[in-house]
């Protein structure tokens, strides 16, 4: 955070008394910035002036551009760059002023001048506005040129995009000079923006304006920030902009922006105060391998296994590695060796990929043939040959687009390259197989063993098994008719969830279990085979156990343990019988903690639970919390943007990123961990009707007859220490006063806005045991948001479907995503859950 020099502080009291007092008559010029000068604008938001990207100090090799960037912000963040094809060599002589044209120029020196605005001539008043927009104005006051109509790859509030006004990304990071990748307004007149290559070759697209969204961007719908606003969607005068509304009562505004990134992907960015970096939950396309040609002919992308986006192709180099190594890859792959060179000749084989930009040639038939036809021809640069069809096809040209498939989705191309004298990378080959080969003898072997091992305990058993697979664990296999018999042919209905109908059953040896029976069962009876494997695997104690399953012809069906005193849920109603004690409740936030910590943390493939909520927290019969549900969402395997449409009215309950679309981490969970620990603490459901509930206080939620939404008010009661507020009134006071404390503190830590801020599972455990000291945390500002004034409405509206019914109320019942390791942000200065006196 720079201050500005002395210097800049008169050239504001110059520049608002030039815009003030209309300088018309003068037709001199007036210097606005020179050399390392800057200038704020009025409410000092944004600064103007040259900077350069070059960080290595060596102002020879630098090149400056007169730019605007966030006065607050560090790193520098810019958002408009003038000369941004013209770079000025010597920062010293470099100007930028309003000449005697009346516009506004960037000079390289006295008399160079290397950018121009293009109003026409006339006298001109200058304003450098607050929203960024650099404005000059006519002696009429109406606008003659503003920097918003000529945007470089940042899309600010106050900012309307037209047909001619395309954002076009840097070239690279640290490069503001014109990239590939745009994002326009297409012109067929259907509302729509896309992503483009070149300005040829689209690679994403809103899909068309339905009036209050796109199509491809539902989450637009959820009520956040910004409004939107789209004048004359449907004709060539289309204009899209939009602004942000503040996020509490005192009307501050947070920082954001959009921006095309020099990788080509459309991205989203907030300014979060508190982490005092940006917050990126938005980002289109999800997959940065979807843009278009980003990695280059003959580069492949995300494939490498490297820390890389884009590796090159065996048997081939980067066109230009200082590019390949500022990470612009654009340009691509070249060949280590020319064909027709020497008689070296070989394909090599990439897999399954697809890919774009091939002249290509099929034959029917063998892969031989196909090899020798390719080796005929010098300009035949390989092949592909489909496994399923054996038919195979010669490729001429190179290859852009390359991305590694799934068998499943569609990745029964295999593709050969032709290369020339790869017998260097054979050898290196051979010595990884080499030892690899070692190395899986010994692991067969001690496979081996454990195998000889568990048949003979199995048969010492007695256990019939008909899958080996599942022989080393400790699931059973049972057919359909053992459970029609067990459920007394699915009598007893236990509840009712978002994946399916669970039942009490009785097995032979008279021990109860719940059997659920999946409604939808998605996927092939392998897929679910090895799901259920995964599930059966995670054994802990805070986790319900898996006893088995069933899958015959269209059944799927899974037996649990068998928890007689129910899910939380039933405990949480103000009126109703049930209720806990705070020794019951503290055990069972910790218990769910620890199995949660489990999942996240331990397990072989960490595992997002996706639907934390009271319902699918069992009790055992001494109160001890087990987790269920885990796993089930990858079972049924429902793709997102189903599942947002079916998200409206639920806004409140789930983690803010979830409404991005982004990628989900487990820190989604935790976020639903702490709408369930506030529940817990103030044994009431979160949202309720306004007339039973608020005896807490006054809340700032709604008016009678509507739902009361809870978690706002318990959050500021929490920060503000008045937590007897919270609690359970049927509790008569009879708590831990420190407990039902870190019990709070940590809720409020755990449905931060900002997932960075949220603490892990794994930390939520040592904070409840008290292990570490909870400070007070910050208020999550989005949830106020979130469920203020109209968007509130929104939810009051259409939430009927969901309060008593106790399933799925959390909105979406169905989506996990297995990924390896909980990803943490690692920012810079995140402000902490805890004190750094950890005395454990
Ligand atoms: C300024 O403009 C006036 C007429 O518009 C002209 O007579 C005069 O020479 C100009 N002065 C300069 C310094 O260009
Ligand atoms: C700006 O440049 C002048 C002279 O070139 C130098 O003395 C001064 O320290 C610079 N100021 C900043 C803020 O870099
Ligand atoms: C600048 O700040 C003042 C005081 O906070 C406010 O009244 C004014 O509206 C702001 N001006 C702009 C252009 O944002
Ligand atoms: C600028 O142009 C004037 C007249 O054309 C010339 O006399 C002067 O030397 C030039 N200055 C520089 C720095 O090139
Ligand atoms: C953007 O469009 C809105 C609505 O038409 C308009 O009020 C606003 O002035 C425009 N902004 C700019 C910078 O042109
Ligand atoms: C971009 O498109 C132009 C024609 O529109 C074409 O000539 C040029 O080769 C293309 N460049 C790349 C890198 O694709
Ligand atoms: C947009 O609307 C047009 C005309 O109704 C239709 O042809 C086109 O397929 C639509 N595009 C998308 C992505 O829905
Ligand atoms: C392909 O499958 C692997 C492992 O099964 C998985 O990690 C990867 O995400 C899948 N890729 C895509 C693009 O779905």
């Amino acid at each position: 955070m720079t201050h500005p020099p002395p210097l800049s502080v008169t050239l504001i009291a110059l520049l608002i008394l030039i815009s003030i007092t209309a300088t018309s008559a003068s037709n001199g010029t007036v210097l606005i910035v020179r050399g390392n000068a800057t200038i704020t604008s009025v409410n000092k938001t944004f600064e103007l002036g040259f900077f350069s990207t070059n960080t290595n100090g060596d102002s020879s090799s630098s090149y400056y551009y007169l730019g605007i960037w966030y006065t607050s912000v560090t790193p520098k963040t810019y958002v408009w760059v003038a000369n941004r094809n013209t770079p000025t060599r010597n920062l010293d002589t470099s100007s930028f002023e309003l000449n005697r044209l009346g516009r506004l120029a960037v000079k390289a020196s006295e008399n160079v001048t290397v950018w121009q605005s293009s109003n026409p001539e006339a006298p001109s008043f200058f304003q450098f506005r607050d929203d960024g927009n650099l404005v000059l104005l006519s002696p009429d006051r109406t606008v003659a040129w503003q920097s918003f109509d000529h945007p470089t790859d940042t899309w600010l509030p106050g900012m309307n995009l037209t047909r001619d006004k395309v954002l076009t990304c840097w070239r690279t990071v640290s490069d503001p000079s014109p990239g590939f990748y745009s994002l326009r307004l297409n012109s067929h007149d259907f509302g729509e923006f896309g992503l483009v290559y070149n300005s040829t070759e689209e690679y994403w697209t809103t899909g068309n304006w339905t009036g209050q969204s796109f199509s491809n961007v539902p989450e637009m719908n959820a009520p956040y920030i910004y409004r939107f606003n789209f004048v004359d969607p449907f004709s060539p005068t289309a204009s899209f902009g939009f602004k942000v509304k503040p996020l509490d009562p005192t009307g501050s505004v947070p920082l954001t922006m959009f921006r095309v990134e020099y990788n080509g992907r459309f991205r989203q960015y907030t300014w979060w105060n508190p982490i005092e970096n940006w917050d990126q939950f938005w980002v289109r396309p999800s997959d940065v391998c979807r843009v278009y040609g980003l990695c280059g002919s003959f580069g492949l992308c995300g494939g490498g296994g490297g820390s890389r986006t884009c590796e090159c192709v065996g048997g081939f180099k980067p066109r230009n590695d200082a590019a390949w190594e500022s990470e612009d890859y654009t340009g691509g792959c070249v060949r280590e060796n020319l064909l027709c060179g020497g008689n070296d000749e070989s394909f090599q084989g990439i897999g399954a990929v697809r890919f774009d930009g091939a002249v290509e040639k099929s034959f029917f038939g063998d892969k031989g043939r196909c090899k020798r036809e390719c080796l005929k021809n010098c300009e035949c640069i390989g092949l592909y040959y489909n496994e399923r069809s054996r038919s195979c096809t010669n490729l001429y040209g190179s290859l852009l687009n390359l991305q590694k498939l799934n068998y499943s989705e569609g990745g029964e191309n295999i593709l050969y390259l032709r290369v020339n004298g790869v017998m260097k990378v054979r050898k290196s080959l051979n010595l990884v197989v080499l030892i690899g080969s070692i190395v899986g003898s010994v692991l067969f072997l001690g496979f081996m063993g454990v195998m000889g091992f568990v048949l003979v305990k199995r048969k010492w058993n007695g256990v019939i098994e008909e899958d080996r697979e599942f022989g080393v664990l400790n699931i059973r296999v049972f057919s359909y008719k053992e459970l029609h018999i067990a459920t007394r042919g699915f009598s007893e209905k236990l509840g009712h969830g978002g994946f399916g109908t669970v039942f009490q059953g009785e097995l032979k040896d008279s021990s109860l279990v719940a059997v659920k029976r999946l409604d939808r069962p998605g996927g092939a009876e392998r897929e679910f085979r090895a799901e259920v494997c995964t599930i059966g695997n995670i054994q802990h104690v805070n986790l319900v156990r898996l006893r088995g399953f069933c899958s015959e012809k269209s059944h799927r069906l899974l037996v649990y343990d068998y928890m007689p005193n129910g899910c939380l849920s039933v405990y949480l109603r103000q009126e109703g019988p049930h209720n806990l004690s705070w020794d019951v409740r503290f055990r069972v936030a910790v218990g769910t903690a620890r199995g949660l910590a489990y999942l996240h943390e331990e397990c072989r493939d960490c595992i997002i639970h996706c639907d934390i909520k009271p319902e699918n927290i069992l009790l055992d019969n001494e109160f001890n919390a087990k987790v269920s549900d885990f796993g089930l969402a990858k079972l049924i395997g429902r793709d997102f943007s189903r599942v947002l449409a079916t998200m409206r009215g639920t806004w409140g309950y789930v983690a803010p990123e979830w409404i991005s679309g982004v990628e989900i981490t487990t820190k989604a969970d935790v976020y639903s961990y702490g709408m369930t620990l506030l529940e817990l603490v103030g044994g009431r459901r979160n949202v309720q009707p306004s007339s039973t509930g608020k005896e807490g206080g006054g809340g700032d939620g709604g008016g009678a007859g509507d739902k009361w939404f809870f978690p706002p008010w318990a959050a500021q009661q929490i920060i503000e220490g008045n937590i007897g507020a919270v609690v359970d009134s049927r509790l008569g006071g009879a708590y831990v006063v420190e407990e039902v404390k870190r019990v709070a503190l940590v809720a409020v830590w755990c449905i931060q806005d900002n997932e960075v801020m949220r603490p892990t599972m794994g930390m939520v455990v040592k904070m409840l045991e008290g292990l570490v000291e909870v400070t007070v945390p910050p208020a999550p500002k989005l949830l106020q948001a979130l469920v203020s004034g109209e968007s509130f409405c929104g939810v009051r509206a259409e939430s009927g479907n969901g309060v008593s019914s106790g399933s799925g109320f959390y909105g979406v019942d169905g989506m996990a995503v297995m990924s390896s390791g909980g990803s943490e942000s690692s920012v810079g200065n995140v402000s902490s859950p805890v004190n750094k006196n950890v005395n454990a």
